[in-house]
Parts: structure tokens; sequence; C-alpha cells
């Protein structure tokens, strides 16, 4: 595991976008893994901003994001096919055929079982993840197993209560229950993985990740079995670490 401590989030996004800016410039088609939440909001604005002045080009690129909210549709402002296009996709020259988020409505299995055929098919080459205050990755919470692939989610409370903040007027009861996400072995299959992690309410997980023993009750410490991953964490997120 290489850790990268960089002052702030700014920094962090900066660190995070050089690697997937140079991803795309080495590969033109690489597969990309992709997240949500606010951890990669600057660093989308990054992208965006390089994909203006550079023209870096993703028109070969693919991406698969890493979950969904079960039961909200694609057009819904607070569901992660949402966040993507308005934070990334509609400022780069990604092709809509090439996007791909977990449908969170219909028939969960079925939906689970084709995600898991296309990332079979279409292994990512790059992975960004952030993480939960209780050490999740994607929406695999505590005690999910390490083997687990696209699956249907419980989401714990306290990831609930952390996300209601993005839901209107942070509303707590307008935060969906139930999730669709890549698993644990998904995850652990990408060539590479970027984890961004900043903030003191990211402190604990942080310190369990890096420095705690690899544990499906903290699921963001199956990272330190992987052969390739970065971890970039601010000052703050940072604080617990020997
Ligand atoms: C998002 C995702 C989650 C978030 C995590 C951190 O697609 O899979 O694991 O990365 O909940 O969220 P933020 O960045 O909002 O602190």
């Amino acid at each position: 595991m290489k850790v990268i401590i960089v002052k702030n989030y700014e920094e962090a996004s900066q660190e995070a976008a050089k690697i997937f800016i140079n991803q795309v410039k080495e590969n033109p088609q690489s597969i990309l893994g992709l997240a949500t939440g606010s951890t990669p909001i600057r660093m989308y604005e990054l992208l965006r901003e390089d994909h203006e002045k550079n023209h870096t080009s993703y028109k070969d690129v693919k991406s698969y994001n890493l979950d969904e909210y079960f039961g909200l549709d694609a057009s819904h402002p607070q569901s992660y096919h949402y966040f993507m296009y308005k934070n990334l996709f509609n400022g780069i020259d990604i092709k809509d055929e090439n996007v791909h988020v977990p449908c969170g409505q219909g028939n969960i299995q079925e939906n689970c079982d084709e995600y898991n055929k296309m990332l079979a098919e279409n292994p990512v080459d790059i992975q960004l993840l952030g993480i939960g205050s209780n050490g999740h990755i994607g929406f695999n919470e505590p005690g999910t197993d390490f083997d687990s692939r696209t699956h249907y989610v419980d989401l714990k409370e306290s990831t609930i209560q952390d996300n209601a903040r993005l839901f209107f007027d942070g509303d707590v009861n307008a935060v969906p229950k139930q999730a669709i996400s890549m698993g644990i072995q998904n995850i652990m299959e990408a060539k590479k993985v970027v984890l961004i992690a900043c903030g003191k309410n990211k402190e604990d997980a942080v310190k369990g990740m890096i420095e705690g023993p690899v544990t499906p009750e903290l699921p963001a410490s199956v990272l330190q079995n992987h052969k390739d991953v970065t971890v970039i964490i601010d000052e703050a997120a940072a604080g617990l670490l020997e």
C-alpha cells in the first residue's frame, strides 16, 4: 500500500486527478472504476478542466461505477447516475454507451448478475474509492464477505446518517435504506486502486485500513492484500496514524 499524505482536500484531489489523467493518456481505452460521494467532486472537476484545456480524451474510455441507491431512477437528482453526469460525464467526451452505473430498479438479482458479467468481460484498470466513516468501500458495509460480488445491500444506520447531508435539506428519511454495490471481490480484481480520504471524520477508518488487522469488520482493510493500491489522505484523515 502506497500512502501519500497531503495537506488538504485540494491537494488530495490534484494528486488523484494526476493519476487518472496519466492513466487515460497512457491507455486511451482504459476501463475506469468510479465512485460518488463528496470526496471525488473536486477531482472530477479537475478532470473536466483538463479535458477542456488539454483535450485529454475519454472517447474510448469505459466506466463502471461502484454503486447506486435502490429505488431511485437514473433521472433522480440524488441518484448516483445523475451525480456522475452532473459532476463528470457532462464535461468530458465519454460516450453514453460506455458509461455503466449499477441499476437500482427492477429485478435486482438480474441487475447484479449482469453487472458481474460485464465486469468479468471488462476488467477495471484503475478503481477510484472513497471510504465510509465506518470503513466501507463501495457500499460494502462492515461484515460484508471478502468474496462478495455485486450485491443488494442494506445500508447501516451510520451510512444513512452520513449521506443525509447530500439529500434535500439533509433529510435522513429521504435517504434510501438499500443500495446495489460492486462487491469486495470485484474491487480487489481491479488492476490498480486509488483511495482518497479527507477530513477528521475519516481518521478512525483510515487507521483501521492501513494499520489495523485485515477484517470484514473494517472492509477497507482488505486493500492491504491488493498489490497496487495508492491511498491519498489529507493531514486531518491521517491524524491517528503511527
Ligand atoms: C460512493 C461510495 C462510498 C463513498 C463513501 C465516502 O460511490 O461507494 O463508499 O466513497 O461513502 O463518501 P464521501 O466521499 O461522501 O465521504
